[in-house]
């Protein structure tokens, strides 16, 4: 038995003879995060995946973002420490259903999040993250219709502050699309004054009441910027190690008890340690669906909120 110390020392090494870097979600466990070399949302996750220098990158995440970092790098070993991390917005949509969409609406543009598989993304003309999403639908043309997918609660937030009609996916992310009014307003009760910030998967009755709707990073961002002292954040729970770490005197509430995505919860030290000894598990994506899903991507990238 190692301790976490020992773990991270073994992984250091490790990581350094592979020339590997580590990317690692804000919703990993705090020793993850402290191991990383980069720790982000899936916007700035997927440009330092696409600007590494390194040979090897170990995604510390769910597997559309390692799958996003091999789209980007076909020549790099990308590897996805727990096989089965997935995302369970991700599974709510298909290639084969876009693909009868689009045949509904021959002149839309297709916008997917970037939780969707690789097959999604090829047959979509552009992805978005949380972070830039206004932004994308913002560069479409006016007069052209957008299918957006997978999210509905993204979807309609995007869709509320752009004043853009969309043709929404009924996908939602089974975590934030849990969080009721009646548990924020009891946590509201509890700290009364605290600012609530959500994330934009939460649903519309949620996001209307919130202070601050933002991407995990663009949270960060704000409660840095923010005179406030203390919030109520209605995201993944992982996320208050982060903001505790950044923003040492302010405090955070977590919006509910048990906030809480299991695949995000499946990468520990060892199995960081068994995935660089072990090179387990690459990421392989078909080169026919991977060039299409390239565009997608840098098409988003080459965008900047
Ligand atoms: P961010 O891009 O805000 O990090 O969100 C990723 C995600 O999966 C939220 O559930
Ligand atoms: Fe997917 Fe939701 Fe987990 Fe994010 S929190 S990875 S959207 S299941």
């Amino acid at each position: 038995m190692h301790t976490a110390e020992e773990w991270m020392e073994k992984i250091i090494r490790l990581k350094e003879s592979r020339g590997a870097v580590i990317l690692a979600h804000y919703y990993q466990i705090p020793e993850i995060q402290d191991v990383a070399d980069y720790v982000g949302d899936s916007l700035n996750l997927a440009r330092q995946a696409a600007e590494t220098q390194a040979e090897v990158i170990v995604f510390c995440g769910v597997r559309f973002m390692a799958e996003s970092a091999k789209i980007l790098n076909p020549d790099k070993t990308v590897l996805l420490p727990v096989s089965e991390a997935g995302c369970a917005m991700a599974d709510m949509v298909t290639a084969e259903q876009i693909r009868t969409l689009k045949q509904e609406h021959p002149e839309a543009v297709v916008i997917s999040y970037v939780n969707s598989s690789v097959a999604v993304k090829a047959e979509s003309d552009i992805c978005c993250t949380s972070s830039n999403a206004l932004a994308v639908v913002e560069s479409i043309p006016e007069k052209r219709e957008i299918i957006f997918v997978p999210d509905r609660n993204l979807g309609s937030y995007v869709a509320a502050q752009t004043g853009r009609d969309m043709i929404l996916w009924p996908g939602y992310c089974p975590i934030h699309n849990e969080l009721t009014r009646d548990e924020v307003e009891a946590c509201q009760r509890e700290y009364p004054g605290a600012k609530l910030v959500v994330h934009p998967e939460c649903t519309p009755e949620i996001t209307a009441m919130a202070d601050a709707v933002s991407s995990t990073g663009g949270i960060l961002e704000y409660v840095r910027k923010c005179p406030d002292r203390e919030f109520i954040i209605g995201t993944e729970e992982g996320f208050l190690y982060t903001l505790q770490k950044n923003c040492h005197d302010k405090t955070f509430h977590i919006a509910r008890g048990g906030f809480s995505c299991p695949d995000m919860k499946l990468i520990t030290l060892p199995l960081l340690a068994d995935c660089l000894e072990r090179n387990q598990y690459p990421i392989d994506v078909p080169e026919s669906v991977r060039v299409k899903a390239s565009q997608a991507l840098n098409k988003m990238l080459a965008i900047r909120p």
